[in-house]
């Protein structure tokens, strides 16, 4: 066993050896990618072999479809910017439809450029979820009217791992001629994903959640979709993200996205494994938890759980002394004191979604480090339970 347990894979996850190799080959590819010249053009082909591995993770049939971005934020605020450029009032682009569906559970980047956009006048709806996390299909086929411009959906939640039932969502929408949009930044490399099969107009994903670097991800923009910039300058990718090409973050995106594709049923398969052990072990070992999330429509290696009478911050420090790095919910929101809005939405009170803690898994984890983490937890719950002033109160439903 290594010195010491990752699983906070849902943060982010370490470089595949192989993507690491491919980039430190990529170091010499320096050329500026829109040069003309013959090292600008070999640029521009590892540039392009990379867009289609991309295109080919997400079953996107034409790899022109895939714009390069800095991650998933940057992704995600450019479909909300675009929703701005063409629902915006008095202008040539200007649409009757305004109004944006999206969830109460999304990443904070979604939530914050809804609420932006609520800001500038736009109706905006947060669509509730039920105690699993999943979307509430009544409210959304009662809001989904044919003033709505833009469904923004997660294709699966970054703190409780539920996935949503995205192609079901997008046959409702089309049927009101809304655009759709899913951030598929979890779902990626862990689930199968088909931007054709599910038929949305606009997807987003993040290269560091799938053994690639930091700081590039991904825009998925059906053929015909409205797409403005966020990044205004030159021509790069086709005038939407202007910046010189990032080689090597592409190139490795690239790389991780070939891997990702050739592994990922085996891969899910091997987390499901380790996850439902992990599970088995703490929920036997612990008294009064509560799993979060969905019980099957979750991801294979994300596991969410409320103890209740221990405070989260305080079993991840004690975690954090015995070598093991969890989470207490996303990584944007750590460092706030205010309990997870995902647990809230799915009706989780304030003070058990204090005690909450993400497990996630992922290619590096083994059967050893799951058991050891089933060892050491429950006496620091114990240890935890037997300080703090509020009772243990067993919750209502646990899965
Ligand atoms: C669901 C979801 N969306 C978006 C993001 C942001 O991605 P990035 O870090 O590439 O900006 C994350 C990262 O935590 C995420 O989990």
């Amino acid at each position: 066993m290594r010195d010491y347990v990752y699983m906070d894979y849902n943060a982010t996850t370490p470089l595949r050896p192989e993507v690491k190799e491919t980039m430190i080959a990529a170091f010499d590819v320096y050329a500026n990618a829109s040069s003309m010249h013959e090292a600008g053009r070999r640029a521009r082909a590892e540039i392009e072999k990379a867009r289609a591995s991309v295109a080919a993770l997400v079953g996107a049939p034409d790899p022109a479809t895939i714009y390069f971005t800095s991650g998933g934020s940057e992704s995600n605020n450019t479909v909300f910017q675009t929703m701005y450029d063409i629902g915006r009032k008095g202008t040539s682009r200007s649409s009757a439809r305004r109004k944006i569906l999206t969830t109460a559970i999304e990443h904070p980047c979604v939530m914050n450029s809804a609420a932006y956009l609520a800001e500038e006048g736009f109706p905006v709806v947060f669509l509730p979820v039920d105690a699993y996390g999943k979307v509430d299909m009544e409210v959304y086929k009662r809001e989904l009217t044919p003033d709505t411009l833009l469904v923004s959906v997660m294709a699966a939640n970054n703190e409780i791992g539920t996935i949503e039932d995205v192609k079901e969502m997008v046959r409702l929408a089309k049927a009101q001629g809304a655009y759709f949009h899913t951030d598929a930044t979890q779902a990626v490399g862990k689930i199968p994903v088909s931007v054709t099969d599910w038929g949305v107009d606009y997807l987003t994903m993040s290269c560091h959640k799938i053994y690639g670097p930091k700081g590039i991800g991904a825009l998925y923009v059906r053929k015909g979709a409205p797409i403005t910039p966020l990044v205004r300058g030159g021509h790069q990718e086709n005038g939407i993200r202007a910046g010189t090409y990032n080689n090597l973050g592409i190139i490795g995106f690239g790389k991780a996205a070939e891997l990702a594709a050739a592994d990922l049923s085996a891969f899910s398969a091997r987390l499901w494994v380790l996850r439902e052990l992990l599970k088995k072990e703490l929920t036997s070992r612990i008294p009064m938890v509560k799993v979060n999330g969905h019980p099957t429509d979750v991801l294979p290696n994300t596991l969410n759980i409320s103890f209740p009478g221990a405070e989260g911050e305080s079993i991840l420090l004690s975690l954090d002394l015995e070598g093991i790095e969890v989470s207490t919910g996303s990584a944007c929101a750590s460092g706030s004191l205010e309990p997870s809005h995902v647990l809230i939405a799915t009706g989780v009170g304030p003070e058990l979604a204090h005690g909450s803690i993400r497990f996630s898994l992922g290619k590096y984890t083994t059967e050893e480090e799951v058991l050891y983490v089933a060892e050491k937890l429950p006496p620091i719950i114990a240890r935890l339970r037997r300080m703090s002033t509020l009772s243990p109160v067993a919750p209502a439903c646990a899965n």
